[in-house]
């Protein structure tokens, strides 16, 4: 049996040609190669250095202009991201200083497995432990992802069809559009228990999520108040944003890689569909700058006069490489193009820091919660993390 009848030989070749065309005009460019891979380069030893002034029994969070190193204890959500950029940057460089410095992060990260006391498990536990698997796969690091896949279950309400997201505050059942990104690791359980539950929780809360955290124009709220015995919304808030009503940047790209990971794991067109939406909002909208970093929310008054957020601009740039392999010919096209320029702004002195400077983080300029005056225009564990895939991922797309 060949692959395709005669009769379907030539729109078979004609489907072929228009996917070798869609995959030619995103060929990665050699010089933004090269360029990437001195950003890498430089970006290693940033980390080196960032590794010499973080104790051992804590995490890296940001640095500030004083000077002063934040860290925090693995319970933080942002304790993967350190581990799991020094294993991107060993796989970029072989530096195996960087193995060993995340290695021995993990041991103090891996208690965290059992922390049912937050949702933010998949960033924390698949960030870093999944890292390391794809690696060095290593049965100890299954079991430890799947006991936080079994922790991070237990916050999963079936009458409000969501993960809870916090368990602080005076909030009856929060919900941020965040906790997308936490569901890659309970695809991951599926795939490795054969027990279907993890994906059916995950299919779950996105499904809930587009229905209530999007609005028309496809922008999102950032929390949705369930009322956990009913499962009906109480509010529609904001947090970090700048008004309940208004598009917070981060969120935007949360929602935009976390849609294109529910597609690359269900294969549900609605998935895509939602992804494509969320990236034309972004894309196209009328405040996000030339380089394509947004402010730090689409909304808030003092544009051009405020912050931007470097982490919303490489988890998007990171989210549109793969985006692109999934959309059609000209979204392809457009995401890629949209990646690139957002890449390459990070990798320019405007925002990659000079080696030694800002704490040995890589990139300056992020912005973690403005209306608590907290991390503001500062380096972020996160924004290096994504930035890193994104290099990573633009620079796997050649010859593919
Ligand atoms: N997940 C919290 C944030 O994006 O700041």
């Amino acid at each position: 049996m060949t692959l395709f009848s005669k009769k379907l030989l030539v729109p078979a070749l004609l489907f072929l040609s228009g996917t070798i065309q869609a995959q030619n005009s995103n060929q990665p460019n050699e010089e933004l190669i090269k360029t990437f891979d001195k950003a890498l380069a430089g970006a290693a030893g940033q980390y080196k250095y960032l590794k010499s002034i973080t104790p051992v029994d804590v995490m890296p969070k940001t640095f500030y202009a004083t000077k002063k190193l934040e860290t925090s204890k693995t319970s933080w959500w942002t304790s993967g991201f350190y581990p799991g950029s020094l294993f991107y940057l060993y796989q970029a460089t072989k530096d195996t200083a960087l193995y060993n410095e995340a290695i021995s992060r993990l041991r103090i990260l891996e208690k965290e497995q059992f922390n049912k006391g937050t949702h933010d498990l998949g960033f924390m536990m698949f960030c870093s432990f999944g890292n390391a698997n794809a690696i060095q796969h290593d049965k100890k690091y299954d079991e430890i992802l799947m006991n936080s896949a079994k922790s991070l279950s237990t916050r999963f309400n079936p009458t409000v069809g969501c993960i809870k997201s916090w368990d602080h505050g005076t909030w009856k059942f929060p919900v941020i559009i965040d906790n997308m990104m936490n569901l890659e690791l309970l695809f991951w359980a599926t795939k490795y228990s054969g027990d279907s539950s993890y994906y059916k929780i995950a299919v779950t809360h996105a499904n809930t999520t587009i229905k209530n955290h999007y609005r028309s124009d496809f922008s999102s709220f950032h929390v949705i108040d369930y009322n956990p015995d009913n499962g009906s919304v109480h509010e529609k808030k904001t947090a970090q944003g700048y008004a309940d009503a208004s598009a917070w940047a981060r969120g935007q790209a949360w929602g935009l890689y976390g849609y294109t990971v529910m597609y690359r794991a269900t294969k549900d067109k609605k998935y895509l569909v939602q992804a494509n939406k969320i990236a034309h909002f972004i894309i196209d909208h009328p405040r996000l700058p030339s380089d394509k970093v947004p402010y730090w929310d689409y909304d808030t008054p003092d544009i051009p006069a405020t912050y931007r957020d470097a982490s919303a601009g490489s988890i998007a740039a990171s989210a549109l490489l793969e985006l692109s392999k999934y959309a059609d010919a000209k979204n392809s096209s457009l995401y890629f193009k949209t990646a690139e320029k957002i890449l390459t702004a990070l990798s320019t002195p405007t925002y990659t820091a000079k080696p030694g400077e800002n704490g040995g983080f890589i990139l300056k300029h992020s912005v973690g919660h403005w209306p608590a005056n907290s991390e503001v225009d500062v380096p972020l564990t996160y924004a290096d993390y994504y930035y890193i895939e994104g290099m990573m991922r633009y620079k796997a797309m050649k010859n593919k």
